[in-house]
């Protein structure tokens, strides 16, 4: 099948092309590079700009009339940023989208898969959460995904559009076989930063938040391999009509995607010493603008409607964390 990736050429959007081509499938990229690297879209059908576009989007239709789904991750994802920066991430993650979406519900094709995030879920007392859970999204960043699931539901009910948001926990690691990974020179997530104290590009791993309400104070996280991730789009892809017919809903799903395992950051130290074979150095710190304690999934609804779930490990996640670490500035041209 033919799919349409916007943010095809960022971490998750590329790894997603990745899985798409080895189920089989042809991905076509729509990716401006505002953040996203060329190099992942090479070999692959590639059109620069922005999903804003009326004219491109005409042009990728009109080129690819067999497109069967659109899976939209291009966005803005850096959580402080967007506390610094509301404007931007509101513009470019809610009133381009909006303008996307308005395109596909009118000319373009009526699948959509959106890229949603759990940092939408309000606390629970135990950090696990259904796709029912209360909602609270506590940063810029994550009210415009909150915003976007809203749009997408309402375009749902009132056009032709059929949408499914998956609402990703937290990816780690790297393509497996190293086609692509963590592109930015400075790593904002935390497995990202761990890899360059462990590489001696940073002196020290910030554990940012130790007094949440967790078994040791720390964060706690579904940590989810990104390949796993993907493949879940292509679940999604390939069980479009199913999930809907299964579900009994006509036109809008809501899907975590996440390991149902909850880790601490301090655990998450612990498990990265021992894949690397050795420690790192590690500061307690406050947390940063926007932090929240966390949660992990309950990702029964994934298994039931995608027939997925994830097959790695948090090690595998760490290994290929780390060994894209090692290769990725031979890998990119950041000049
Ligand atoms: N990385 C995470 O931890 C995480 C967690 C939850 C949800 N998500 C969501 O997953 C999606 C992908 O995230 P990522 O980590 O791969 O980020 P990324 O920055 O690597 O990729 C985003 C891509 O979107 C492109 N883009 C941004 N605005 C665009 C526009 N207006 N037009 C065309 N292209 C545009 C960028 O160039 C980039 O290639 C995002 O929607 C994000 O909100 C990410």
């Amino acid at each position: 099948m033919k799919v349409l990736v916007t943010g095809g050429a960022g971490y998750i959007g590329s790894t997603i092309c990745s899985a798409l081509e080895d189920s089989g499938h042809c991905p076509v990229i729509l990716d401006n590079l505002i953040t996203g690297r060329p190099e992942f879209t090479a070999n692959r059908i590639f059109y620069k700009g922005d999903i804003a576009d009326n004219n491109l989007l005409n042009n990728i239709f009109s080129d690819h009339p067999d497109i069967f789904c659109v899976i939209h991750c291009a966005a803005l994802i850096i959580v402080p940023e967007s506390t610094e920066k509301p404007y931007d991430y509101y513009h470019e993650n809610v009133a381009k989208s909006l303008e996307l979406f308005r395109f596909l519900s009118q000319e373009g094709c009526h699948r959509v898969v959106f890229s949603s995030s759990a940092s939408i879920y309000d606390k629970t007392a135990n950090f696990k959460v259904t796709e029912e859970s209360p909602l609270a999204p506590g940063s810029p960043y994550a009210r415009t995904k909150y915003m976007m699931e809203m749009v997408l539901q309402d375009f749902c009910q009132a056009y032709k559009l059929q949408g499914i948001a998956l609402r990703y926990f937290n990816p780690i690691g790297a393509d497996p076989k190293m086609r692509s990974g963590i592109h930015v020179k400075n790593p904002s997530h935390v497995m990202g930063k761990m890899v360059d104290v462990a590489l001696g590009k940073d002196p020290v791993f910030k554990i940012t938040g130790v007094n949440w309400p967790t078994r040791d104070g720390s964060g706690i996280r579904d940590y989810i391999h990104v390949y796993d991730l993907a493949r879940a789009h292509v679940s999604a892809v390939e069980k479009f009509e199913s999930a809907f017919l299964q579900s009994g809903q006509n036109d809008y799903l809501v899907i975590n995607l996440g390991t149902g395992n909850g880790v601490t950051v301090k655990e998450l130290v612990k498990a990265f010493e021992t894949a690397y074979g050795q420690t790192i150095t590690t500061q307690e710190a406050p947390p940063r603008p926007g932090d929240i304690a966390g949660a992990y999934a309950n990702c029964d609804r994934a298994e039931t409607l995608l027939k997925w779930k994830c097959t790695k490990n948090i090690t595998e996640g760490i290994a290929d964390a780390l060994e894209w670490g090692r290769i990725r500035e031979s890998r990119l041209n950041w000049s």
